[in-house]
């Protein structure tokens, strides 16, 4: 028996009210405006309140991506929440979303932690486990408040980061669009270019020019297998909806596949990278701004600690 066919049904997302802008930034620590906007294209980010954990936060872009998927939250049976900031380091943040959403209890709620490219493993996880049969409606989220985890006196990396949510609801095909495409990988020698380790207050520590070069160079790997494997031309693909970490790597991706800029959905100005939050949080912009159209074909891409990095194609 052939796996049924599997679509993004709908799209949501959630960015906290509060902006933490780059002037701002070079009030606590030695940097500037022009510095962190042309070494990364960020202008500004979103700062998650208190009461803004990052289950709530998922909450709330899940609730827009039913809605918008005309899906309500008791026909989800599946809810994974793709992050590297948990609220508890249990339960997972998952089953919190459940109970917020008022999703029924017979949906199977966990957490993935790829870090940034978590969306995209959470995307083919559940892509798997729906078309296994033995599921139907999944919540992909990916949900971030890295705000809590930056060390806020290091200029090297505290300009990078920012809080958001974005989700998708996965179910059974309804037309032509779906899913058409994954592939994970990780180079876990690399450990130690991206890392948070425990501690009384555990921060992100990251070698920036290493990790640049390497995720140029496995970002370029992913989009070459994908496109390969389903003979597929860079110049087919109506919109890249790429990691958003620096807009200095995606320039090098959009170099390396020979497309325009333009074919490229980029937001990192207004939110820095919200690691896990990234993808959904552009996908949904991107659908919300006309910028994907019904039988568009889309590539994700994205790289993470780990590291991880991954790409998939959706047809919409
Ligand atoms: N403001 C001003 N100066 C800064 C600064 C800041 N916020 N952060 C670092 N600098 C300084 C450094 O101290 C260094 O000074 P020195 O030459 O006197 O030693 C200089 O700027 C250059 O630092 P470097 O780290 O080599 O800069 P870069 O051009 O590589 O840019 C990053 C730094 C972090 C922006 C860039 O390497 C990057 O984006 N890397 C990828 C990181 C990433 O995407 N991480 C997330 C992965 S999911």
């Amino acid at each position: 028996m052939s796996s049924p066919a599997i679509a993004i049904l709908g799209t949501g997302a959630y960015a906290p009210a509060k902006v933490l802008t780059n002037a701002e930034l070079a009030q606590r620590v030695d940097t500037s405006d022009e510095w962190i906007f042309t070494r990364t294209g960020i202008r500004e980010r979103r700062i998650a309140a208190a009461h803004e954990t990052t289950s709530e936060m998922a909450a709330a872009a899940a609730r827009t991506a039913l809605a918008d998927a005309g899906v309500s939250a008791d026909e989800i049976d599946l809810i994974i929440v793709a992050t590297a900031t948990p609220d508890m380091l249990m339960p997972a943040t998952a089953c919190l979303v459940q109970s917020k959403i008022g999703a029924t209890t017979r949906s199977a709620c966990f957490d993935l932690n790829a870090a940034c490219s978590g969306f995209i493993y959470a995307l083919d996880t559940a892509w798997a486990m729906l078309g296994s049969g033995r599921y139907r409606h999944a919540l992909v989220i990916g949900a971030e408040k890295f705000s809590g985890i930056v060390d806020w006196q290091d200029r090297s990396t505290c300009v990078l980061f920012g809080d958001g949510a974005g989700a998708v609801v996965l179910g059974p095909a309804r037309g032509t669009a779906r899913l058409l495409g994954a592939r994970l990988y990780a180079e876990g020698g690399n450990t130690d270019l991206l890392c948070v380790r425990p501690g009384a207050k555990p921060v992100i520590e990251m070698k920036g020019r290493e990790v640049f070069k390497v995720a140029v160079r496995e970002m370029e790997d992913a989009v070459r297998d994908i496109l390969e494997q389903h003979h597929l031309s860079a110049h087919q693909i109506a919109c890249v909806i790429p990691h958003q970490a620096n807009r200095r790597i995606i320039e090098a991706i959009a170099q390396y596949l020979e497309l325009p800029l333009d074919r490229f959905f980029v937001n990192l100005e207004r939110y820095g990278n919200t690691s896990a939050a990234s993808i959904p949080l552009a996908l949904d912009e991107a659908r919300r701004a006309g910028r994907i159209r019904a039988g568009d074909t889309t590539l994700l891409v994205a790289f993470g600690a780990g590291l991880t990095y991954g790409a998939a194609l959706v047809r919409w």
